[in-house]
C-alpha cells in the first residue's frame, strides 16, 4: 500500500486526503506532505524483515531528514538513531533517543540474544559516523553515552581524547572500507577503497593494537561499513555481509568480544515509479542473514558432523547447527534513511507559468532547487506528476520542470511528458522525504518550506513552520 496514488478520476490523494484540498488550505508556497502511516508502514516492514534477529537494531540516519516530529514518531516506533554531527546527537536527545537503552551484552545468555532469537526490538542505540567528527562533538558523544564509528587514525586519536575529558570509556565500532562497489552515483557512494570513509584492512592491525593500548578509554563492540546510497542491489550488501563477517571473525581472534555487525543503510528505493522489482527491506535483511548463516554453517559444519552420529534426524542436527550459529550471538544493526523516509513525502509546488525556448519547453513553478536538490546535485530523477486532472483536449508535451532561481542547473526534472498545465495547477515532486529537506538552502532567500502530515485520522498537521523572512532579518539584530 502507497500513500500517494491518482483517483479514478485524476486526483492526487496522500492516503484518503485530497492533496488539492490540502493546498487550498494552506500557505501560498511550496510545502513538504507527509503520510505519518506511510512512515509507520516502512518501519514495520524492516521491522518483519528483522524478525526473529533479536536485538538487530533498526539506526535512522537523521541527515536523511531531522523534522522533530517524525523522530519523535520513528523513536516511539522503536527506531535507534545515527548521528553525523553534535547537533544531530542533540536533535536525538531532544526527540528522546536514549542512547543508553541497548541489548544486553553477550555474555548474558547464547541462546537468548543472539542474531536467529526472539522477535521484538527494543533498543535504541544510538550511533555517531563520520570521517570529520570534531572534538567537542565526540565529547558530547562520550558523555551520553553514544557509540562511535572510528573511521581514522586521527579520529581514533580524539576519540581517546575525547573519553578521557567525559571521564568515560566509549563503545566503539571499527568502519571498515570493504572496498565493496555500490553500483551508485560516484557522489553518494562510500564503500569503495578510494573514498574518504573507513578504514582499509591493511591498516586493520593498528586499529585492534590502538584499542588494547587505551582499555581504559576505548571498548571495541564491533565493525561496521557502509557502502553508499540507493543501491538497488541486493547482492552488494551479501558481498559486504561476507566480509563484514570474516572481519569480526579476524577480530575475535585477537580476543575482542564484539557484539555488533552493522551492515549501514543505502538500499534504494523506486524514484522512477516503474513498478520495477526493486530489493525490499526483507530482501537486504535476509540476504544478509543467509550469508551470516551459510557462512556460520560452513565455519561450523565440521564440529556438527563430528556431532552427526548421535543425531536422531536431520532437524536434530539442524538445532545443533542452530545453537551454533546463534552462540556467534552477533547484534545486527542496520542503519536506513531513504528507505524509511523517501517515498512518504512530495514536494506540493503551484505552476507559476508555461513557456518555450529554442526546442524547450518550461514548466516554471514555485519551487526550486533551494528545496529539492537532488536532482541539480545528482542528475536524480524524481517522479513528477499533477494533482488534478487536466482536460481531455489538454495538449500533452515534454517539458523540463524548472523553479525560479537565478541557474540553469535549477530544475527538478528534465523531459517529463505532460499535459499543459493551467496557471496555479498544484505539480508534486515524488519521494521528497529524504535527502530534499534536510539539504534545502535558503538560495534566493527562497525561505525554507513548511512541512505537514496527514495522520491516520486524515487530519493535516503542521509539523514544522516555514521559515520566513523575518528569520532572516534576526541573524542580524543587533550586530
Ligand atoms: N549510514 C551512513 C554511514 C551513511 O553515510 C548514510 C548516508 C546512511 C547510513 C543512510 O543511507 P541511506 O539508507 O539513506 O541510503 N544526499 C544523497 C544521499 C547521501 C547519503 C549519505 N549517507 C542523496 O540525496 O541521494
Amino acid at each position: 500500500q502507497h500513500c500517494f496514488t491518482k483517483s479514478p478520476d485524476g486526483f492526487l490523494y496522500c492516503e484518503d486526503t485530497k492533496v488539492q484540498d490540502i493546498m487550498e488550505k494552506v500557505e501560498k508556497r511550496p510545502f513538504y506532505l507527509y503520510s505519518k502511516p506511510q512512515i509507520t508502514r516502512n518501519v514495520e516492514a524492516y521491522k518483519e524483515a528483522l524478525e526473529g534477529l533479536k536485538n538487530s537494531i533498526i539506526g535512522y540516519a537523521i541527515k536523511a531528514n531531522n523534522n522533530l516530529k517524525i523522530l519523535q514518531h520513528l523513536r516511539k516506533l522503536g527506531c535507534g538513531a545515527v548521528l553525523v554531527s553534535g547537533n544531530e546527537l542533540k536533535l536525538a536527545l531532544h526527540a528522546g533517543f536514549d542512547p543508553t537503552k541497548r541489548p544486553p551484552s553477550s555474555s548474558h545468555s547464547v541462546c537468548s540474544s543472539g542474531l536467529l532469537a526472539g522477535s521484538e526490538i527494543k533498543v535504541r542505540l544510538c550511533i555517531f559516523n563520520g570521517n570529520g567528527k570534531i572534538l567537542e562533538d565526540l565529547i558530547l558523544a562520550a558523555q551520553e553515552g553514544v557509540f562511535v564509528n572510528v573511521d581514522s587514525e586521527f579520529d581514533l586519536e580524539n576519540i581517546v581524547t575525547a573519553a578521557k575529558v567525559a571521564g568515560r570509556k566509549v563503545n566503539v565500532l571499527l568502519r571498515i572500507n570493504p572496498d565493496v562497489d555500490p553500483q551508485v552515483h560516484p557522489y553518494v557512494a562510500t564503500g569503495n577503497k578510494n573514498s574518504k570513509f573507513g578504514i582499509r584492512n591493511e591498516k586493520l592491525q593498528w586499529f585492534l593494537d590502538a584499542v588494547k593500548a587505551h582499555p581504559n578509554e576505548l571498548k571495541l563492540v564491533g565493525a561496521h561499513c557502509h557502502l553508499g546510497s540507493t543501491i538497488t542491489k541486493v547482492d552488494i550488501f551479501r558481498d559486504a555481509a561476507v566480509l563484514m563477517v570474516n572481519y569480526i571473525d579476524e577480530i575475535r581472534a585477537q580476543g575482542f568480544e564484539v557484539d555488533y555487525l552493522n551492515i549501514g543503510g543505502g538500499l534504494g528505493i523506486d524514484y522512477y515509479h516503474s513498478g520495477a522489482v526493486l530489493p525490499t527491506p526483507r530482501d537486504l535483511i535476509d540476504t544478509v542473514r543467509l550469508r551470516l548463516q551459510i557462512l556460520l554453517i560452513a565455519v561450523t559444519m565440521p564440529v556438527a558432523y563430528s556431532y552427526m552420529n548421535y543425531f536422531a534426524s536431520w532437524s536434530d542436527f539442524q538445532a545443533v547447527v542452530r545453537e551454533l550459529v546463534l552462540s556467534r550471538n552477533l547484534n545486527l544493526v542496520i542503519e536506513p534513511g531513504r528507505s524509511l523516509i523517501a517515498n512518504t513525502c512530495c514536494l506540493v509546488n503551484r505552476v507559476t507559468g508555461v513557456k518555450t525556448n529554442g526546442t524547450k519547453n518550461f514548466i516554471v513553478i514555485d519551487g526550486s532547487m533551494a528545496e529539492l536538490i537532488r536532482p541539480s546535485l545528482y542528475d536524480a530523477y524524481q517522479h513528477i506528476e499533477l494533482v488534478s486532472p487536466t482536460p481531455p483536449d489538454a495538449e500533452v508535451s515534454t517539458f523540463d520542470v524548472v523553479g525560479p532561481v537565478c541557474e540553469s542547473a535549477d530544475f527538478l526534472g528534465k523531459e517529463r511528458e505532460l499535459p499543459t498545465p493551467a496557471k496555479g495547477t498544484g505539480l508534486v515532486v515524488h519521494d521528497a522525504g529524504a535527502y530534499c529537506m534536510s539539504m534545502a538552502s535558503t538560495y534566493n532567500l527562497k525561505m525554507r518550506p513548511p512541512e505537514y502530515w496527514v495522520e491516520e485520522d486524515g487530519s493535516v498537521t503542521r509539523i514544522r513552520h516555514g521559515e520566513t523572512f523575518e528569520d532572516h532579518i534576526r541573524f542580524f539584530e543587533g550586530l
